[in-house]
């Protein structure tokens, strides 16, 4: 079967407007930069994502909770977390055209990497490199710092006094919420809280589809840990012989860009992971991202160095993809938060967040944060999933992701063979849901459009069908069929589902 899988940026956008899963917002009036609207089939992809990681990280568990944050919130909060302060890009203005540039993207599209963000260092290699605008050639203004944070005005006073603002990641929510959940949910150290929600960017230059946008989704976890018992962790034995990609920081200083394969032991004997706690949510994080289908030939896990640590972390690591089109970027993060937030609201809001341990000394927790981005996350599996077998357009996604399970279709466009895929329709509807029914052009037509989106199976009911009350059932990938009565359809494609 002669197959590719290397699909450029512009494919996966056009697919994604002309089936509907991911549209430019109000691209009626012109679309507004870095924000996007989710389609019918992009709302089933979405959802099926974000059930198949609340499943696997909350519900199949008892150490972790859910909570659902409000999106505005108090600008104190926003203070003690340093994102006031530390959450900054570096702009950098045309002064000819005006037209504002993230300065470490300019400087990448010149092929000059920047690991820290100094604005005299990024303004010493504008200079050297003769970095001038893209859009007018015309000189650049110097480089400076910009604050990412959305602000708003909550009730009618909209000055100073009603700043608030909108969260730019969800876990602040959990550390504000610490006691709370505790107390209330009556969890032990140690434990997780998970949460769902939109987060909002003020991104410089939002690029590259739903990569990089102003609005998206995060899914996070914040596992506390007494700082004790980092190396401790109880279920490190059930993922220690799990093999990955490991590209260290120490690697990166020396130049190289090659990933060793490793086992997770190893990475923590050989000290390039510090704490098995935090190899356990590397691993469950990969582990996850498999779960879905993802080749893990194209995943790899990269340790940031000291100089790209955010203001917070002790370690991080990223899961990073290899996309055809952008090379390795970030899909999911792992930081190892340390005392930091929890300390921090501690000391700003005088709220007391520590907890006693067996004998009785009092710490604050340690937090590991295993950080997913929905939308980085779908277009993974787009761009992983997308294949062309024989000339056709297939998303080979998994049943779980696929946003329909099973597509209906009537050979011909006659009565009987109509009154009979109904039938056959509402049967499957009732157990599946996800099961769409198409009678409109060829057959091959409708296999195709199908395919397109992802549908792993389809019914066709033929001429036969009308004779001994059998169908057949139409294989994605493979384009095999086989044929089964329709006593047996529900309990065969359950079999064939999982
Ligand atoms: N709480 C930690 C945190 O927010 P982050 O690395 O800034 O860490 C976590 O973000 C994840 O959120 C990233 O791994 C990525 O998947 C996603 N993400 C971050 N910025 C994004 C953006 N502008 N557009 C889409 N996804 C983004």
């Amino acid at each position: 079967m002669k197959e590719s899988n290397s699909v450029g940026l512009d494919t996966i956008v056009e697919l994604s407007i002309r089936r509907g899963i991911l549209f430019p917002t109000a691209s009626i009036y012109g679309s507004l930069s870095g924000f996007f609207d989710w389609g019918p089939i992009g709302v089933e992809i979405r959802k099926n994502v974000l059930d198949s990681w609340w499943d696997y990280f909350v519900r199949s568990r008892d150490d972790i909770v859910g909570i659902h944050g409000s999106i505005i919130t108090h600008p104190r909060v926003w203070e003690a977390s340093g994102h006031i302060d530390e959450f900054i890009d570096i702009l950098i203005e045309c002064t000819k055209c005006k037209s504002r540039y993230r300065a470490d993207h300019l400087l990448e599209d010149y092929g000059v990497r920047i690991e820290q963000l100094n604005i005299d260092m990024i303004n010493k290699l504008i200079k050297e490199k003769n970095v001038t605008c893209p859009k007018c050639g015309g000189d650049l203004g110097e480089a400076k710092p910009f604050n990412l944070m959305f602000e708003t005005f909550v009730g009618p006073q909209k000055d100073k006094s009603s700043v608030a603002y909108l969260r730019p990641e969800t876990a602040q929510l959990i550390f504000i919420n610490f006691k709370n959940v505790m107390l209330s949910a009556r969890m032990k150290i140690p434990f997780g809280v998970a949460q769902i929600g939109k987060v909002f960017r003020n991104e410089i230059s939002p690029r590259n589809f739903i990569f990089r946008v102003r609005e998206f989704e995060q899914m996070e976890i914040e596992y506390f840990v007494n700082p004790k018992e980092l190396n401790n962790c109880p279920y490190f034995d059930s993922i220690e012989e799990y093999k990955f990609m490991l590209l260290p920081a120490e690697r990166q200083g020396e130049g190289s860009d090659e990933a060793l394969e490793i086992k997770a032991a190893d990475a923590v004997e050989m000290g390039y992971i510090k704490y098995t706690w935090h190899a356990y949510w590397i691993i469950e994080s990969l582990k996850w991202l498999e779960s879905l289908g993802i080749n893990m030939k194209n995943i790899r896990v990269r340790e940031h160095t000291k100089s790209e640590l955010s203001h917070y972390a002790v370690q991080t690591f990223d899961i990073e993809y290899n996309f055809p089109f952008l090379g390795w970027k970030e899909i999911v993060g792992i930081a190892n938060r340390g005392d930091f937030d929890l300390r921090r609201h501690s000391e700003y809001s005088k709220t007391n967040m520590t907890v006693i341990d067996d004998h009785g000394e009092r710490y604050i927790p340690h937090v590991i944060e295993p950080s997913f981005g929905l939308e980085r996350v779908v277009l993974t599996i787009i761009t992983d999933s997308y294949r062309v077998i024989e000339g056709r357009t297939v998303l080979s996604l998994k049943p779980k992701i696929a946003p329909f399970k099973v597509g209906v279709y009537p050979l011909l466009k006659r009565k009987e063979f109509i009154q009979k895929s109904m039938e056959v329709y509402s049967m499957l509807k009732t157990r599946f849901l996800n099961v769409f029914y198409d009678e409109s052009g060829s057959i091959g037509k409708r296999y195709a459009r199908a395919d397109e989106i992802g549908v792993p199976l389809g019914v066709t009911i033929d001429h036969q069908t009308l004779e001994d009350n059998t169908v057949t059932i139409r294989f994605r990938d493979t384009r095999e069929q086989i044929r089964v009565h329709i006593d047996k359809l529900i309990e065969k494609i359950q079999t064939l589902l999982s």
